[in-house]
């Protein structure tokens, strides 16, 4: 019986998902022999980097051999026949099927019809008693129809909206749903569907095992917030599923250790291809693979300039910030920029990827923040300030290009102590030391093995920021490296996530996990001890 059951799920994945999976191979299978060979993902890859003007060439010697390396580790990694050297639909489809039993459920991307999929979880600014969620379903639900989230055996139903875009003939449909009234501190099981107009008869409604989340317990009973955090990610091609696999495995490994959200600092899915296609498809199969992380916790973006196509239709539609749900006044732009409040951080998401200068919107949410944050600083209600956006303000990478971040934001971050600003687009790790205008700054409290910055701080204008780039989590790792700057403490160019751990008002740590961890990787590791 269980047998003839999993056989008919195997069906039904195959028969199902090959339509964005096989759109997908042949998105790069130039010759159309289902055959995806080493220099047709080579030039699939190339086209992510068609903007950057010394573009990764298939016949530059130099680098040949890294390009080489690297394709035939993802043709090996994803092959499961092992005398080819090409990759088929089906080692795809096994990928799928494989991410999914990592969770012990059923594909919650192979639905049809008005079954969801694509389930993510948002924070808005009252993180405590609400959320927001969103699913996709392949067909229109009939006008009649709401979407709705049923979160208890009662009576608790949160209905909501549905629209779609247009886009490279994209034809499915968002569903999102702004839940209020929870309980701080409480973890829901929820089921998904649609009601009828009357508000009252639910028409349909999906369940799952894991779909449950908790909203943030009040400060006093917190104990310790843990977040993911990682850039650059992407889809099959490049090694994003990878990296996403072995963050659902962290997860899994141990309840007391599971994150409270995701901060992901822009390059979401890579879906576009060239300077104005951008590929749905890659879309959806990128929300999908976060599916199973992003079901149980908030998933919260930054921009990143992968999102740009189609003036950043796919992003501002498919995702769901806090400026964007309930924006304060200074919010003005929705997803791009916004602030987010947790018991123990002042989170500060940017855009690098819009104007920033002096007088534009951006710059004035930022200052009205930090301003806030001062004043909840001195009062002590919030100890830690973190910096988010896209393109590093320090990196030792050849090939950063921020433009004017640094000398128009850098004055900013310095008066208001930011603690640690985070960024990605790099496709490596990288930390620096405490630092101040590219000084190594405030070196008496900074311990010698470089893993501690002790500070007893009595304003938080005293203490100076470290950065952070991991744009590692799964885009093509292609870096080359400046001569070690003062300020660069870490670097690396390996595939992982960070996991970082405010353990309390004094405490804040950061892990970096590697993906693909060998005896002799060593993964990085700080804390930053203060007073407050
Ligand atoms: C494995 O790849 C080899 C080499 O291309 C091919 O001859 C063989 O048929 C493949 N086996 C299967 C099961 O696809
Ligand atoms: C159903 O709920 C929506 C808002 O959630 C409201 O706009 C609509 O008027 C309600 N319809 C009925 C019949 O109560
Ligand atoms: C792009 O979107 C923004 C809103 O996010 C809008 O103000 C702007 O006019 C749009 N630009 C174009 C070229 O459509
Ligand atoms: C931005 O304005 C501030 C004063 O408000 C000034 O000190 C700073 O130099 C300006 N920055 C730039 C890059 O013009
Ligand atoms: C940075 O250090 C250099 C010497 O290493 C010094 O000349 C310069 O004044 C310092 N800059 C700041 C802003 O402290
Ligand atoms: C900071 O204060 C704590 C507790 O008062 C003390 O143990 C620690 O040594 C101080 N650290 C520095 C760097 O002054
Ligand atoms: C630090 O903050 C204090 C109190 O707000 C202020 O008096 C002082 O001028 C600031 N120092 C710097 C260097 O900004
Ligand atoms: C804060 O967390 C750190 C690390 O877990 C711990 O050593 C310290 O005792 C905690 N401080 C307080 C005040 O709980
Ligand atoms: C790690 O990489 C090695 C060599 O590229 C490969 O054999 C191994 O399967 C990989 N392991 C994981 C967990 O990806
Ligand atoms: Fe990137």
């Amino acid at each position: 019986m269980l047998f003839l059951t999993l056989i008919s799920l195997f069906g039904f994945i195959l028969t199902i998902q090959t339509s964005d999976l096989q759109k997908y191979v042949d998105l790069i299978d130039l010759n159309n022999d289902g055959k995806l060979f080493k220099d047709e993902i080579f030039i699939f890859l190339n086209k992510f980097y068609e903007e950057i003007q010394d573009p990764i060439s298939i016949t530059s010697s130099g680098s040949m051999k890294i390009q080489e390396n690297i394709l035939y580790n993802i043709i090996k990694r994803y092959n499961r026949n092992s005398s080819a050297d090409y990759l088929i639909l089906s080692d795809f489809e096994n990928l799928f099927v494989d991410l999914y039993s990592l969770q012990n459920q059923k594909p919650t991307f192979l639905f049809n019809g008005l079954e969801p999929e694509q389930v993510h979880l948002s924070y808005t600014h009252d993180i405590y008693t609400e959320m927001y969620i969103s699913f996709v379903t392949r067909e229109k639900p009939s006008s009649n129809l709401r979407p709705i989230i049923k979160y208890c055996d009662k009576q608790c139903i949160a209905i909501g909206d549905t629209t779609t875009y247009n886009v490279d003939d994209w034809h499915y449909w968002i569903h999102f749903i702004y839940i209020k009234g929870l309980e701080p501190g409480a973890e829901y099981n929820y089921k998904l569907g649609f009601i009828d107009s009357d508000n009252i008869t639910i028409k349909h409604l999906f369940s799952n095992e894991k779909w449950t989340f908790k909203t943030m317990p009040p400060v006093e009973r917190q104990q310790k917030e843990i977040v993911y955090i990682y850039g650059d990610m992407g889809t099959i091609m490049p090694l994003g599923f990878e990296v996403m696999k072995s963050i659902i495995k962290d997860f899994n490994r141990d309840k007391n250790e599971q994150p409270n959200y995701v901060v992901h600092v822009g390059d979401i899915a890579y879906a576009g291809t060239g300077h104005a296609e951008e590929v749905q498809t890659i879309w959806d199969l990128f929300m999908n693979q976060i599916a199973p992380i992003s079901s149980q916790i908030p998933y919260m973006t930054a921009t990143g300039n992968h999102e740009k196509y189609y003036n950043y239709t796919s992003y501002k539609t498919r995702f769901f910030m806090p400026s964007k749900t309930n924006p304060t006044s200074f919010e003005t732009d929705g997803n791009f920029f916004f602030s987010l409040e947790t018991n123990f951080v002042q989170w500060i998401f940017l855009s690098t990827e819009h104007d920033y200068s002096n007088g534009s919107s951006q710059r004035t949410f930022l200052e009205n923040i930090l301003q806030q944050y001062e004043r909840k600083w001195q009062n002590k209600e919030r100890p830690w300030l973190i910096l988010v956006g896209h393109r590093p303000m320090y990196s030792s990478d050849q090939a950063t290009d921020s433009g004017r971040l640094q000398q128009e934001l850098e004055p900013l971050i310095i008066k208001y102590g930011v603690d640690l600003a985070v960024w990605g687009h790099m496709h490596c790790y990288e930390r620096t030391t405490p630092v101040k205008y590219n000084n190594f700054t405030d070196r008496d409290h900074f311990s010698s093995d470089g893993k501690i910055y002790q500070h007893n701080a009595t304003n938080f204008n005293q203490t100076s920021p470290i950065h952070l780039t991991i744009g590692t989590a799964g885009a093509w790792i292609h870096e080359n490296w400046i001569p070690t700057p003062e300020w660069s403490q870490t670097r690396y160019q390996k595939y992982g996530f960070g996991k970082l751990y405010i353990h309390n008002t004094t405490h804040l740590e950061f892990k970096s996990i590697l993906s693909n961890r060998t005896a002799s990787d060593e993964e990085d590791y700080f804390m930053i001890i203060r007073q407050f």
